[in-house]
């Protein structure tokens, strides 16, 4: 018997109705105008060529274009994402949005929210993508949406001010033209990186800058262009590697490797390990000398590195010494306990300042949503306060109440 593809005899509405549920039931749909436009727009219509299980599958992206080296540079974004994404600009009828980082689809949603009056701008860096973008959008009948080749690091300037500006790309900076095409009471949604981690942050307008308003964990292809992000990568051996985008701190290649073969050190901080993400946004801006580890699955099998650094975690590091995090089951600290792994010379020095920010932060801030992040453009002060990571054109802090 020859078997059947469910994607080739069900009916396109069906899939996207059933999507549309899924998003309602996973809470990245939680208003009615995202859930109507999620619903009107052909999400396979924008990926033409991709079976439809794949195209209205929720988490997962549809690849577009890959670099010489294989790796993704355009995807059209996973939906749950963008329904998160797109609950966080809270989008209004007759606005003005730009979106940086084209495909088609996303603008097409944002052109249902804003409706017949609003107007969208999608700006994308690579040609292809743009011409793309705009067969898909005719298509699918949004030929109203603005499609530009441009490097979006300075944003539209033709089209400003905009009420929201949407950046489906990962940035590691905030140019000033993103902040000044914005409108007085405009919002940025923005995947930024901050430490190696990137989180889709919506910012408003404050004072001196730009504040958070709510933020969630994102995955995003790099921003290509001038504002391509300037990290540190040092491979340590074959499948550990070592990453930072802090000039300050000291990586030395062959003693850090060198560590991983002096004996292993744990330490156990006594405080409940959970909400990893929240976590991890405390250790990074807290920790002095913060890097990022990563491990491959066979390393991590050898024994030589836990399991938390398969996604890469939060790491102190010395000139010759590493520490960093790792959990086990506790039923005393509910379920897990954080802890820290250490290796050289100042293993024990470096594991105390680490437990002792596991432990405060179990303390006093483990709650989903508990930190606030800014930005504040222009010229980093000489003496940066604590919790502040440089970039080029302006700092973020985090603070936690
Ligand atoms: C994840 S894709 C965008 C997905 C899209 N918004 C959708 O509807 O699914 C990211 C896009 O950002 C683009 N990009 C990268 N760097 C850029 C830059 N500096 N300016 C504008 N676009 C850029 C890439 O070419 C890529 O097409």
């Amino acid at each position: 018997m020859t078997a059947v593809n469910d994607s080739t005899v069900r009916d396109p509405d069906a899939w996207r109705a059933d999507m549309v549920r899924a998003l309602r039931d996973q809470d990245a749909i939680t208003s009615e105008p995202v859930g109507a436009a999620f619903a009107a727009v052909p999400r396979h219509r924008f990926a033409p060529d991709t079976p439809l299980d794949i195209a209205y599958d929720l988490h997962r992206t549809v690849p577009v274009k890959k670099d010489e080296h294989g790796l993704d540079i355009s995807v059209m974004s996973a939906a749950h994402l963008q329904a998160v994404m797109l609950e966080q600009a809270d989008i209004e009828p007759g606005m003005k949005v730009l979106e940086i980082g084209s495909g088609g689809y996303n603008a097409a949603l944002i052109q249902e929210l804003v409706g017949s009056k609003g107007a969208v701008t999608t700006v994308d860096i690579d040609r292809d993508i743009v011409d793309r973008a705009r067969r898909c959008l005719d298509d699918a009948g949004y030929d109203q949406v603005k499609t530009v080749l441009a490097d979006g690091e300075a944003g539209v300037p033709d089209g400003a001010p905009y009420d929201r500006i949407i950046v489906t790309v990962a940035a590691w900076d905030i140019p000033p033209s993103w902040i000044n095409e914005l409108g007085e009471k405009g919002r940025l949604v923005v995947p930024l990186t901050v430490r190696g981690t990137t989180r889709s942050i919506a910012f408003d307008r404050d004072r001196e800058g730009l504040v958070s308003h709510s933020y969630r964990l994102a995955r995003f292809v790099p921003m290509q262009g001038e504002g391509a992000a300037k990290e540190r990568k040092a491979l340590l051996r074959d499948g550990v590697a070592v990453q930072t985008d802090d000039e300050g701190i000291p990586f030395n290649t062959k003693a850090l490797n060198h560590a991983l073969d002096t004996p292993r050190r744990e330490f156990w901080s006594g405080a409940a390990y959970d909400l990893p993400d929240e976590l991890e946004l405390y250790l990074t801006v807290h920790l002095s000398s913060a890097a990022r580890l990563h491990a491959s699955k066979d390393i991590v099998d050898s024994g030589l590195v836990e399991a938390s650094a398969l996604l890469g975690v939060p790491a102190l590091v010395s000139e010759d010494s590493i520490a960093y995090r790792t959990r086990r089951e506790n039923e005393d600290t509910g379920g897990f306990e954080s802890g820290v792994v250490a290796h050289g010379l100042q293993a024990e020095a470096l594991a105390d300042e680490y437990l002792k920010l596991l432990r405060r932060w179990a303390q006093d801030h483990r709650r989903r949503g508990a930190a606030t992040i800014r930005f504040l453009p222009g010229p980093a002060p000489s003496t940066p306060p604590q919790n502040t990571v440089l970039k080029r054109h302006g700092v973020v802090t985090v603070s936690w109440h």
